[in-house]
C-alpha cells in the first residue's frame, strides 16, 4: 500500500515536472497569436483545404512538400530539400523561408523571434493526430532573439525597430497599431505624415524597410490588431 502510493506520488511529480517545462518553453495561447500570420496563406484544420500555401495539419514531422492537395505547385527549392519537417526545420524555414530554401514560393518575410517560433511550432504540434515529443536546439532563453514578443505595441518581425523609432517620435505606436491598410495606403499615409504632420521624410533603406513592415503586419487583413489593453 505504501509502495503503491509512493509509485503514485513519483509519477504526479514527474508529470508535474514535465508540465512546467513544456509550459515554460513554449507558449500555444501565444502560438495560435502567431499563426495569424500564416492563416492568411495556410489553413491548419483537420482536412482543411489548401489556401495559397499547403494545409498544415500535422506538419511537425510531416514528409516536407507532401499535401496532396497542393500537389503540383510546390517550388522545386521546397522539393528539393526532402526528408521531414523537424521542429529546427520549420523554426529556421519560419525565421527565414529564403535562406531555408532559396527560391521558395512562400511569400513571407521572416519571424524573427526565437521565443515567438518556439511558440508557434508547439502550437503546429497540437494541430495533429499525433503531436511529438520534440525539443528544438535552440533555447529562446538563451538565444540572441529573446525577449520580449512584442516592440513596445509593435508586433516583433523584420522591421519594426526602425518602425517603433520614426513612429513613435509624435505619437503612440499604438495608433499605428490600429490601422490596417494596404502598401499603397500606408504609402499615402506617410506622404501625409511628412506634408501634413511635420515628419522628417524617411530615406532609403530605412523607407522601405518601414513600409515592408507595415504593409506585412499591419495590413487590411489586420492580423496583428491590438485587442488587450
Ligand atoms: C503569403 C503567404 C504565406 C504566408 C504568410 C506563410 N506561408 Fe507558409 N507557405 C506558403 C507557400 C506558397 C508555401 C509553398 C512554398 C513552396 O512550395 O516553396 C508555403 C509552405 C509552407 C510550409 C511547408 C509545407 C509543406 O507541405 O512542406 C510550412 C511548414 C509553412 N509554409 C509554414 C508557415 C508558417 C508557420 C507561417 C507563419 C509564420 C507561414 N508559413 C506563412 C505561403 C505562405
Ligand atoms: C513629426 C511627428 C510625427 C511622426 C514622426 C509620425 N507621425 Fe503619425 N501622426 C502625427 C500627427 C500629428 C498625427 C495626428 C493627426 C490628427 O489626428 O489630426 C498622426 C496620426 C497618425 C495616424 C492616424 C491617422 C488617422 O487619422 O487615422 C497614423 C496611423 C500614423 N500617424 C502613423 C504614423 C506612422 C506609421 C509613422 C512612422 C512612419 C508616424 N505616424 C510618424 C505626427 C507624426
Amino acid at each position: 500500500m505504501i509502495f503503491k502510493n509512493l509509485l503514485k506520488l513519483i509519477s504526479i511529480s514527474v508529470v508535474s515536472a514535465l508540465m512546467a517545462f513544456t509550459a515554460q518553453a513554449a507558449d500555444i495561447e501565444n502560438g495560435k497569436v502567431i499563426f495569424q500570420q500564416c492563416s492568411i496563406c495556410h489553413n491548419s484544420a483537420k482536412d482543411g483545404s489548401a489556401k495559397v500555401g499547403p494545409n498544415l495539419w500535422g506538419i511537425v514531422n510531416r514528409a516536407i512538400a507532401s499535401d496532396d492537395d497542393y500537389k503540383g505547385r510546390y517550388s522545386a527549392a521546397l522539393q528539393g530539400v526532402g526528408g521531414k519537417w523537424s521542429a529546427d526545420q520549420i523554426s529556421r524555414f519560419v525565421e527565414s523561408p529564403q535562406s531555408f530554401a532559396n527560391g521558395t514560393y512562400m511569400g513571407f518575410a521572416g519571424l524573427a523571434s526565437a521565443q515567438d517560433r518556439a511558440d508557434l511550432i508547439a502550437y503546429l504540434n497540437s494541430q495533429s493526430d499525433a503531436p511529438i515529443d520534440y525539443q528544438l536546439s535552440e533555447d529562446p532563453q538563451t538565444s540572441k532573439t529573446a525577449g520580449p514578443a512584442n516592440i513596445g505595441k509593435l508586433f516583433r518581425a523584420p522591421g519594426a525597430e526602425k518602425t517603433f523609432i520614426y513612429c513613435s517620435a509624435c505619437h503612440s505606436e499604438r495608433i499605428v497599431t490600429q490601422q490596417g491598410l494596404t502598401k499603397s495606403d500606408w504609402q499615402e499615409l506617410l506622404e501625409w505624415m511628412v506634408d501634413e504632420q511635420g515628419m522628417d521624410e524617411i530615406e532609403e533603406p530605412d523607407y522601405s524597410a518601414v513600409i515592408e513592415y507595415l504593409s506585412t503586419n499591419y495590413g487590411t487583413d489586420r492580423p496583428n490588431f491590438p485587442t488587450k489593453n
